[in-house]
């Protein structure tokens, strides 16, 4: 795991010994001491969560690895965002799939990628890597491969030998799965035959979120990073969609996972589209009924 060692530090004049900083560590790394001033005498090692940096009303812990330069004070709860700012947000998230020609700028990018980071990951690995391509040619080879690889696995579910032999690679189920998803996988093939994008759509920016698959976490905790950077996107105006169609097929195909720069044991854990939408949503409209279970 990449997470880099450290232990916090206390400054013994300026700690009260109000106790904050030792009741957040989840690791019991802090210990008072005989005079109640927190000691990092702990036996596990520090997450680096910051948890205990981020309590402290005296300002008297620091962490080697964190830099006090980066650090901000959080708005207090009373003039933080309200939950139905916040609601309105999370119903204003649309899948857009029509874009305008204007790109994303880097430094949008990075305001992305910033809030991308902000999202819980499992033992605070934070090992997601975020491959941004804005290179039209290389969107455009990337469309062409999966529109390619699609149009093998619809012939293949035509003929009788070749989707018994398909059938025995990948399992019924995928053969249902891919009998239900036909259609829009015929309209991605016709649309990259006749110069459209129904893969893309027509985003000036794809994002690849992936993580080395020795973090038994590293999938789920991108997803949860995927999801802060479609909210901020979207506070932004900016527009965005998972591409599942590119991650269900990538991962599999060496030629793909190269363009998409993926690197050698890595996952990829999502594809996601950002551009200016070429549309807007008025109104915010139902959601299925939740299944919901109180136990
Ligand atoms: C895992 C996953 C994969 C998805 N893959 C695609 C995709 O390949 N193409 C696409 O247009 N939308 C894709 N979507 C978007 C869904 O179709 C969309 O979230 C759903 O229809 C609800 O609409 P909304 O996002 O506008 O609320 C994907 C969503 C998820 C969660
Ligand atoms: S950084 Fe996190 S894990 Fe490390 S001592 Fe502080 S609260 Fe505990
Ligand atoms: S939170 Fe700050 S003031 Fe309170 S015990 Fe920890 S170091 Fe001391």
């Amino acid at each position: 795991m990449r997470r880099p060692e450290g232990r916090p530090v206390v400054d013994a004049d300026l700690c009260t010994r109000c106790g904050r900083c030792v009741r957040v560590c989840s690791v019991n790394v802090l210990q008072p001491d005989e005079e109640g001033l927190p000691v990092p005498d702990g036996e596990a090692p520090c997450f680096v969560c910051g948890q205990c940096v981020a309590v402290c009303p005296a300002g008297a812990v620091s962490h080697p690895v964190m830099n006090p330069e980066h650090f901000r004070d959080l708005l207090p709860a009373e003039e933080g965002v309200s939950p139905r700012l916040l609601f309105d947000l999370l119903r204003k998230r649309r899948s857009v799939r029509n874009y305008t020609d204007e790109q994303v700028t880097e430094e949008e990018m990075m305001q992305l990628v910033e809030a991308a980071v902000q999202a819980p990951s499992g033992l605070n690995a934070q090992s997601w890597h975020f491959t941004i391509i804005q290179d039209p040619q290389e969107l455009a080879r990337i469309r062409r491969r999966i529109a390619a690889i699609y149009l093998c696995l619809l012939n293949m579910l035509e003929g009788r030998v070749s989707r018994f032999m398909l059938r025995l690679n990948v399992g019924a189920e995928a053969i249902a799965t891919l009998e239900e998803a036909r259609p829009l996988l015929e309209d991605i093939v016709e649309a990259q035959r006749s110069g459209g994008d129904r893969l893309l759509w027509g985003a000036p920016t794809l994002v690849v979120v992936h993580s080395p698959e020795d973090d038994p976490t590293g999938i789920e905790s991108a997803h949860y990073a995927v999801g802060d950077m479609m909210l901020m996107a979207t506070a932004m105006g900016l527009g965005t969609c998972l591409i599942g169609f590119l991650t269900a097929v990538a991962e599999h195909d060496e030629r793909l996972r190269g363009f998409l720069g993926l690197p050698e044991g890595h996952t990829l854990d999502a594809a996601l589209v950002v551009g200016h939408p070429d549309v807007e949503y008025l109104t915010s409209v139902d959601k299925r009924a939740a299944a919901i279970n109180f136990i």
